[in-house]
């Protein structure tokens, strides 16, 4: 079983609130949600993947929370962007401090995540992380961006997984990739570990997809539904699209979108069970193959990775 280890998170907090140490409307607003208890899967994901070589976690912890203040900004902007109102069981950022404080807020955030690049100490390795992180940013956004126009037609499977592996695979490949780069990895470690987050990073948001139907709200801390209220192209909703017969495509259809009641979500989720369930099955099969792509690690090592990696295809939160 995947256990948070309590005192890396909470040297991941420390070295966070190192640079969001002021306490303006616009600091108020980023702390607002880095510090209302996100899992920390990034930072902690660059961590375990430096703990495969290495174990002075003081050298990976800048690079680390670089990862996760990034995190945080994409967070903020992107509940913009899908009109929720919850995240981390708190109002969001832009329901708090309204919208202009909250894109703020998210720059200052992303800004901040350079800075903290800047303090990794051996500077050919900050280098490295600042190519790394730059590209997942790049990547993150163009994901973002397929995601919004997927609203507008429908995408094939093939380019959905394109749109998760930029939107949300980018930075957990990064998280991990950082690591190796911190731990010196040499090619064929940096080979390994890249195709293990690459399919979690897939997982990841696939089981979010999940969640977000049938997930508890106050587990998730987000709102169940939303992708249905938004007429989101999930994984789900392009599978019932390809499989549904005609009547129940029609009524699918007519909810998303456009849902009315709380019965159209019902309606929605019992249409789509069939749907969720092959997304269960996809999930399990990247995550063997994630645990597969260690095997080249040392077997007590790579332990924790091989359970963050079932974890992110079961959590429930
Ligand atoms: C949510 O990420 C955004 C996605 C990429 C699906 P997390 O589920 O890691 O959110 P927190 O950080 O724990 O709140
Ligand atoms: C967003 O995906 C991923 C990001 C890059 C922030 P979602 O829109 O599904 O994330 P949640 O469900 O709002 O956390
Ligand atoms: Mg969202
Ligand atoms: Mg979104
Ligand atoms: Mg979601």
């Amino acid at each position: 079983m995947f256990k948070f280890r309590k005192e890396i998170l909470e040297e991941i907090d420390k070295e966070l609130k190192k640079y969001l140490d002021k306490d303006n409307n616009l600091y108020k607003a980023a702390k607002h949600l880095t510090f209302a208890g996100g899992k920390r899967i990034r930072p902690y994901l660059s961590i375990l993947t430096y703990n495969l070589k290495k174990d002075n976690i003081n050298e990976i912890l800048p690079a680390a929370v670089s990862v996760e203040l990034i995190h945080n900004y994409t967070l903020i902007h992107d509940d913009i962007m899908d009109n929720d109102e919850l995240r981390r069981g708190k109002p969001t950022v832009h329901i708090a401090y309204g919208e202009e404080m909250a894109i703020l807020a998210g720059d200052l955030l992303y800004a901040k995540a350079f800075e903290a690049i800047g303090n990794i100490k051996d500077e050919k390795k900050a280098y490295k992380v600042l190519k790394v992180l730059s590209k997942a940013c790049v990547d993150v956004c163009e994901g973002q961006a397929m995601d919004m126009e997927f609203e507008s037609y429908w995408p094939t499977l093939e380019e959905y997984l394109e749109m998760i592996k930029k939107k949300t695979g980018a930075l957990l490949e990064a998280s991990a990739e950082i690591g190796g780069i911190m731990a010196e990895f040499n090619e064929e470690e940096m080979k390994a570990i890249k195709s293990y987050a690459e399919k979690i990073g897939l997982t990841f948001q696939i089981q979010d997809d999940i969640l977000d139907i049938i997930g508890d709200e106050k587990k998730i801390g987000k709102p169940v539904g939303s992708d249905i209220r938004e007429g989101k192209k999930t994984i789900i909703i392009i599978h019932a699209i390809n499989t549904l017969n005609e009547e129940e495509k029609e009524k699918l259809l007519s909810i998303l979108g456009n849902v009315k009641s709380e019965e159209d979500i019902r309606e929605a989720i019992k249409i789509l069970e069939p749907s969720i369930n092959y997304a269960k099955e996809l999930l399990n099969k990247l995550t063997e193959e994630a645990i597969k792509s260690l095997e080249i690690f040392d077997k007590y090592r790579r332990k924790e990775l091989e359970e963050l990696a079932k974890f992110i295809a079961n959590r429930i939160y």
